[in-house]
């Protein structure tokens, strides 16, 4: 059964085998001391490991604070046709000990996915990666670099680069997200 489920997910997921690895996870340090509430507000998505959830441009999300103490998350796109594509979820912090280690559920009934804040300056840019093991035999990954601006300077794309290669990430498989023509979008 076990292996009838990993068939399937490696069908579904066969688009995109860059990001299929062998062995557990890697568990890259976190940003020290985050404080979450600094966090909030909107990031642009300026370079990311290929997503096949996000097919438009403009990518962009938007963090706000719930009543219970989790965040909302509000993932926005422009798509080719000119609508807005927009997706709403919940990230919630699991470890109090651990505040830049998150999950965010897009969907009920769909595991989580995990969200860690590798590092950031809360005013200019976010370094986020997202791992998920699979039966400890492969692990999928994600990771983006956000900015509170559309374009992010080459020296801080070089030093978040320099972080994902510290924790095994290969940064080749980075692609860079089209923020231009985004007048639309708020
Ligand atoms: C987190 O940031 C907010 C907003 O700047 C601040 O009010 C709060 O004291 C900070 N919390 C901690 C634990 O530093
Ligand atoms: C929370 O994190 C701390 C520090 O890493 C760890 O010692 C503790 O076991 C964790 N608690 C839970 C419930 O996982």
């Amino acid at each position: 059964m076990k292996f009838i489920t990993m068939f399937l997910l490696l069908s579904v997921l066969g688009a995109d085998c860059q990001s299929f690895h062998r062995g557990n996870c890697p568990k890259p340090p976190v940003q020290d001391n985050f404080n979450v509430t600094k966090y909030l507000g909107t990031w642009y998505e300026i370079e990311k490991l290929p997503a096949m959830f996000e097919r438009g441009k403009c990518n962009q999300a938007t963090y706000s604070l719930l009543e219970d103490g989790t965040v909302k998350v509000r993932n926005e796109e422009l798509l080719a046709n000119g609508k807005i594509n927009s997706i709403e979820g919940v990230a919630t912090i699991k470890n109090s000990s651990q505040p830049a280690i998150l999950d965010v559920s897009f969907f009920k009934g769909v595991p989580d996915a995990p969200y860690w804040v590798l590092s950031t300056d809360y005013q200019t840019y976010a370094l986020v990666y997202s791992c998920s093991d699979y039966f400890g035999l492969f692990h999928i990954d994600f990771a983006w670099i956000l900015a509170r601006s559309r374009e992010l300077t080459e020296e801080v794309v070089d030093q978040l680069h320099e972080e994902l290669t510290a924790a095994g990430v290969n940064v080749k498989r980075l692609t860079v997200s089209d923020q231009t023509g985004c007048d639309v979008m708020t």
